[in-house]
Parts: C-alpha cells; sequence; structure tokens
C-alpha cells in the first residue's frame, strides 16, 4: 500500500486546472445502461472508483473504452442483469446501476452496499422510489432482486430523515426517463451532480424538467440514444484545493472551479479569512478560474453540513483542518453523517485541539500543527490529513491512500506542482512509488489507457 510523505511548511503558488467530478461520472456511466446508443464522457478523471464501475458495466453487458480523460460506453449485450458482491463491495456507489438497468433490462439483482467508514449508508429511498414506480423488490442474500414490466410514472416523495438522497434521485431520476408516463420526484436532491445528470440524459432524449430543484418531472419516453457530454469539474476536489492554499497561507489560481457549485464553501472561506476571486468577473460560474489567497490569521467558523445547497459533508473533514488553525474557537456539526468524524483522532496527533460530542465538534484552534505518521479512514478524511500535513511542522506520513485515489487523480502531483514537498513512496520498502503503475483491472480494454490513468489501481473501499 502507498503512503504519502509530506515536509510541511511551504507555500503554494501555481495554478493548475480542477478534474471531472466523481460524484457526477460515476451516474452518467451508468446511464449507458439505459440504451444501446454509444455514449461518450470526455472530462473524466481517472480514478480507481471510476475504473471500477467500468469494470461492473462491462460484467452488465457494456463496452467500455478509456482512453485519456474519455470514456466511450456502449451496451452489446443486456441479458446480465446481476451486479455482483464482489464489485459492488468494493464502491457502494455501484447501487447506481439499479435504477437504469431495471428500466430497460426490466429485471436487476444488485448487491446491497453494505456501510462504509462513517455510517450505515441505508438504500430504502432508493427502493421506495423503484416500488411507487412499479417495480417488485425483494432483498435475499444480500441481493436487492428487482423486476417490473415498463414502469409507470408517478408522484414520489423521496425525503429522508437527513434530506434528499443524492444518488437515491439518480436512480429513480435515469429510472423514470423509460416510464410510461409523467413521474414527479418532491424532495429530490438538489446536488449539482443531479443537474449534469439531467442535462446529459436530455440529450439523450429524455424529457426532464426542474433538475436542481427540490421538485423534478420526467416525462417517459419509449427509448433514448447515445450522446456526448462533458463531466463537470470536480467541486470537493476544487474545495479541497481551495483550502489547501488557505492552509499554507499560499496564492494560487485554480482553473474550471465551479464557483455556482460551491457558494456555501466559498461563503465559509470567506467567513474565516479566504478569498476566492473569479479572475474574470463576467466568467461563465460553472467553471471559471478563480485565485485563493488569505488573510494572515484566519478566523473561526460555525459549520453545519446540509444537503446542496447546504454546505457539503464531502468537505467538512478539510474544512476542519483548516479550522484547526483558526483564531479561536469554532463549531462544526454533521448533519448528514453523524459519524463522519474519523479525522478527528488523526488531526489530534497533530497536535489540534477538537472536542467532539455526538455529531458535533468544538476545536480550538492552535498555531502550529505538528507532523506526525498518520492513517487515511476513508476518502475526505484522507484529503483532510493531507491538507493538515501540507501545514504543519516537519514530517508527516499518511498512510493508506489508496483511499485518496478513489477520488482524486494523483493528488501528490498536483500538490507538487503547486510547490509542496510531497512523494507518494510504497509503505513496505519506502522507496519512491513514483510512476509505479500496477497491473490495470485486467477487464478494461483501452489502447490509450495512459500510465497515468493506469496509476493507482487499487481496490476501493466502499465509503463513497
Ligand atoms: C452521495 O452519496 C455522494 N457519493 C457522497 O459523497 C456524499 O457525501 C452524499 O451524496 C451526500 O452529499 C456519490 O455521489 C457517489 P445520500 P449518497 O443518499 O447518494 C441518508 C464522497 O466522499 N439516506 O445523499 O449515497 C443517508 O444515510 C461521497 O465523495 C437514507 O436514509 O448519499 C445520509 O444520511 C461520500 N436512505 C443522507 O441520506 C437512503 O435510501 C444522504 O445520503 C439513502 C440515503
Amino acid at each position: 500500500m502507498d503512503q504519502f510523505r509530506i515536509q510541511g511548511g511551504r507555500r503554494l503558488n501555481g495554478r493548475v486546472t480542477v478534474e471531472g467530478a466523481k460524484n457526477a461520472a460515476l451516474p452518467l456511466m451508468a446511464a449507458s445502461l439505459l440504451t444501446t446508443g454509444r455514449m461518450r464522457l470526455t472530462n473524466v478523471g481517472p480514478l480507481a472508483d471510476i475504473r471500477n464501475l467500468g469494470t461492473l458495466l462491462e460484467r452488465l453487458g457494456v463496452a467500455v473504452h478509456f482512453d485519456d480523460d474519455t470514456i466511450t460506453l456502449n451496451t452489446s449485450d443486456e441479458s446480465c442483469t446481476h451486479a455482483p458482491y464482489e464489485v459492488v463491495k468494493t464502491m457502494r456507489a455501484s447501487i447506481c446501476v439499479l435504477g437504469p438497468m431495471l428500466a430497460r433490462r426490466r429485471r436487476a439483482v444488485v448487491s446491497m452496499p453494505g456501510g462504509c467508514a462513517f455510517g450505515t449508508r441505508p438504500i430504502d429511498l432508493h427502493l421506495k422510489g423503484l416500488a411507487k414506480l412499479g417495480a417488485r423488490i425483494e432483498l435475499d442474500g444480500g441481493n436487492v432482486i428487482a423486476s417490473c414490466d415498463r414502469l409507470k410514472g408517478a408522484t414520489i416523495f423521496l425525503g429522508g430523515p437527513n434530506g434528499s438522497t443524492v444518488l437515491g434521485t439518480a436512480n429513480v431520476m435515469s429510472a423514470a426517463t423509460l416510464a410510461e408516463g409523467r413521474t414527479v420526484i418532491e424532495a429530490a436532491a438538489c446536488e449539482p451532480e443531479i443537474v449534469d445528470l439531467a442535462n446529459m440524459l436530455n440529450r439523450m432524449g429524455a424529457r426532464i424538467r426542474g433538475a436542481g430543484t427540490p421538485r423534478i418531472v420526467i416525462d417517459g419516453v419509449e427509448a433514448l440514444g447515445g450522446c456526448e457530454h462533458r463531466v463537470m469539474p470536480d467541486r470537493i476536489v476544487a474545495g479541497t484545493y481551495a483550502i489547501a492554499a488557505a492552509m499554507t497561507n499560499g496564492d494560487i489560481v485554480l482553473d474550471d472551479f465551479p464557483y455556482d457549485s460551491l457558494l456555501a464553501a466559498v461563503d465559509h472561506l470567506a467567513e474565516v479569512g479566504v478569498h476566492v476571486q473569479k479572475v474574470d468577473p463576467n466568467a461563465d460560474e460553472s467553471r471559471c478560474s478563480v485565485r485563493v489567497s488569505c488573510n494572515r490569521v484566519l478566523r473561526p467558523s460555525i459549520i453545519t453540513t446540509q444537503p446542496h445547497p447546504g454546505f457539503p459533508t464531502d468537505l467538512q473533514a478539510q474544512f476542519m483542518a483548516l479550522l484547526a488553525l483558526a483564531d479561536g474557537n469554532s463549531i462544526v456539526t454533521e448533519k448528514i453523517y453523524t459519524e463522519r468524524f474519523l479525522h478527528v483522532a488523526e488531526l489530534s496527533r497533530m497536535g489540534a485541539q477538537i472536542y467532539r460530542q455526538g455529531s458535533t465538534a468544538v476545536i480550538s484552534g492552535v498555531r502550529q500543527l505538528r507532523g506526525a505518521p498518520v492513517m487515511a479512514s476513508d476518502l475526505r478524511a484522507s484529503a483532510c490529513l493531507v491538507l493538515a500535513g501540507l501545514a504543519a511542522e516537519g514530517e508527516t506520513v499518511v498512510s493508506r491512500v489508496y483511499h485518496l485515489d478513489r477520488g482524486y487523480s494523483s493528488m501528490e502531483r498536483v500538490l507538487k506542482a503547486l510547490g509542496a514537498s510531497i512523494e507518494r513512496v510504497r509503505e513496505s520498502k519506502a522507496e519512491p512509488a513514483e510512476d509505479a503503475v500496477p497491473a490495470i483491472l485486467p477487464s478494461i480494454r483501452g489502447a490509450g489507457l495512459t500510465a497515468r490513468a493506469a496509476q493507482g489501481a487499487v481496490t476501493s473501499t466502499p465509503d463513497a
């Protein structure tokens, strides 16, 4: 397993481009199950989760071809309808194949994804929505077994105890595109990734209105065709690098920054004293260039994670690392995943002063974090520890960085390009793992698969 070895204290300077969004690309890829037309997705990061979903789709009869940042998907065999446990267990987001596969193939057997490092991760709302569309659903042997005649449009309330469900909305919205009649999803997720998916589905011939609002209306059609689509920039990766700059008192430019998808985070960053300024005030806010700089002294803040457009839970850990250096006491309350605090113990090992009580943590800022060996536990907690290492005095070694490879393309290269002292090493031999290109997943064909894209082919853990 790889580690990151970081010498802290370097100010980040320079310019990087934000990669395509993992959490948009996954349901976009799953939509290939809705058609036998050819789909071409561009601006796709070479991430472990993307490759793992590619493997699953190939098992489901979709020809998947990776070529640098482009994926071509073409369903050629619709006979298989079983997404097996050995693939789904590596990434719980595989559940996003359920709705599209059921709608088109009238049958879907998908292993239940189980939990992850920070919670149970239920799918009851996914199943409720599909059942409302007429699916017959059984749970047996750890599998969801769903079957239907042609789905029928319905009015569905999809709200849960912690708000809406992102992948649940993706599943139901995708399935409803081929249902007979009109579907109304009330309490739909408003995340930008849902808007990106709706835009692509409409390009394939679907009739979806209201994506990005709590009420989405879908008028079913007989069939969908192929399309080309550029994946939206990754707002969580963008927010992560903006926080990295702030933690090192740096000054960077981020290109392809999805400003209008990050207004809550930008607002809180401004409150702390971090300035995210558009380079061109008139640029398209869905993907523009921004300069990130900050005050010498950071101010505390009060953060509560919410469904979009609230503060994103996926930036909570990274923001906590920033608040660990603020001049005063901050409060972070996690409303989406109340156990999403695995990073607290590790940050404390680096000298952060954090007191957690249930789903709330109080952070008393310190002047300096101290480098230490720390352990990554899930995708965003790992990012948090890397950011803390960039700011800490001395050396930090972050173990189990395979978590990071699931959601950040070569994070060490991006940070090194910005001036950080960071290298990827093999845990056992502590030798540079630079350009180590492990055997890629055997089933992914793709003449153009570059070393960069193959890097980090690791088993994922299911936390996203
Ligand atoms: C998506 O997960 C993201 N993953 C997560 O990002 C993100 O944290 C989450 O949305 C919330 O924004 C992907 O898009 C691949 P949810 P998802 O269903 O859709 C409860 C990352 O780090 N719930 O919106 O699985 C659930 O327990 C990952 O990139 C139900 O109660 O999350 C949670 O409290 C981590 N029943 C809340 O809703 C259900 O059927 C939001 O979950 C489904 C969810």
